[in-house]
């Protein structure tokens, strides 16, 4: 990798592999990644070890893993110029994870807003990895003192956890170590809604299929849940600011604006007047043009489970060496010998 040119700092990003990659993912997440390697040295990872926070049968777990990482490449993500790899095979995210556990505080993990949705209501059952958790994912940026972290906008608040454990480090620890990283929350894509309810995210772990877009559905899915998708009996409106209040027209106006690298007032601008009926036949050339290609590919890399083993090996073995110094040098600090 060509370090050297890439100056504008290091950049890491992953996702949980619990199946159902979706068009959240992609358009919060994968695509942005690949929009950012040549500008940023990149590290993408599968972050498996986030997975067993709640449960995963194991010989799924093997495919997902696999999915991911198919996912990534196929949203354009090139290993030769980011690395890529599963979190499970470099152990400093584990180590650094424990030194987190230790800096964080109960109270700021009590806070943890997506915690509290993933527990429910049934929070003592949950595990004390899925509570912890933010730490780790603080461990994942930190190990490679990653200076921006492309997410959708639901990680927000893990992020400004992120940089207070950075924080609390460099002071206890009387080092500068740390850098604070910015999140890099891109687009119009950064929070892409539920198909049945424009006041939930499009989430992997929703029950019901048809809330979601995901990247494997074939043309005649994605034209059935479209078609299916919630809306309002109102017209499309000129400008976008008139679309507030109205969460399940916002998504799919959102979602077309994103497929289109265009922005919301744009799309209201030209189908303003039009109905849903009509918008959502434009939506559905939209998804299924933009997506094919992944789906394809994706399709195509899976076929090559070794090809993609070997993928993640290499990534691996670059990914500890960029981490072995900078984890010597927090044990360093820590007083460890
Ligand atoms: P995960 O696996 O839930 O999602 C992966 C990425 O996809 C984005 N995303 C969305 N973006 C827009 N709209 C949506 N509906 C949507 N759903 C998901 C997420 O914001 C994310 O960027 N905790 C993380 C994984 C993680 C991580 C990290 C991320 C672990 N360690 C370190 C960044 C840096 C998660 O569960 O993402």
């Amino acid at each position: 990798m060509t370090t050297a040119l890439k100056s504008a700092g290091r950049v890491f990003s992953g996702a949980q592999p619990s199946g159902n990659m979706h068009l959240g993912n992609y358009l919060g997440a994968f695509r942005n990644w690949a929009r950012l390697q040549d500008e940023y040295e990149s590290i993408y990872c599968v972050v498996d070890m986030h997975a067993i926070t709640v449960w995963q049968n194991p010989a799924e777990l093997q495919n997902q893993i696999r999915e991911a990482a198919a996912a990534y490449m196929a949203s354009g993500v090139d290993p030769s110029r980011s690395i890529l790899y599963n979190q499970s095979k470099v152990a400093g995210h584990a180590e650094l994870a424990w030194i987190f556990n230790c800096v964080a505080r109960l109270g700021w993990l009590n806070r943890m807003t997506q915690f509290k949705d993933k527990a429910g209501k049934n929070r003592e059952k949950a595990s004390v990895g899925l509570y912890i958790y933010p730490n780790l994912m603080a461990a994942d940026i930190l190990l490679y003192k990653a200076t921006h972290v492309p997410v959708g906008a639901d990680q927000k608040q893990h992020l400004e956890l992120t940089r207070d454990i950075a924080q609390k480090f460099n002071n206890d620890y009387g080092t500068d170590l740390f850098p604070m990283t910015e999140p890099l929350i891109m687009g119009e894509g950064a929070r892409v809604m539920s198909l049945r309810d424009g006041s939930k995210k499009m989430s992997k772990s929703e029950p019901s299929d048809m809330t979601r877009i995901n990247l494997n559905d074939d043309a005649d899915t994605l034209a059935n849940k479209i078609r299916k998708a919630r809306t309002d009996a109102e017209p499309l409106p000129g400008n976008s600011g008139a679309l507030e209040s109205r969460p399940e027209a916002t998504n799919l106006v959102g979602i077309y604006a994103a497929l289109m690298d265009q922005d919301r007032d744009s799309v209201c601008a030209e189908f303003e007047g039009r109905g849903f009926g009509d918008f959502k036949k434009a939506l559905t050339e939209v998804v299924v043009t933009k997506l094919a290609p992944i789906t394809g590919e994706m399709a195509r890399l899976q076929k090559d489970p070794a090809y993609i083993d070997s993928v993640l090996k290499d990534g691996a073995e670059r990914a500890s060496a960029l981490a072995e110094p900078i984890l010597a040098e927090i044990k360093r600090a820590v007083g460890y010998i």
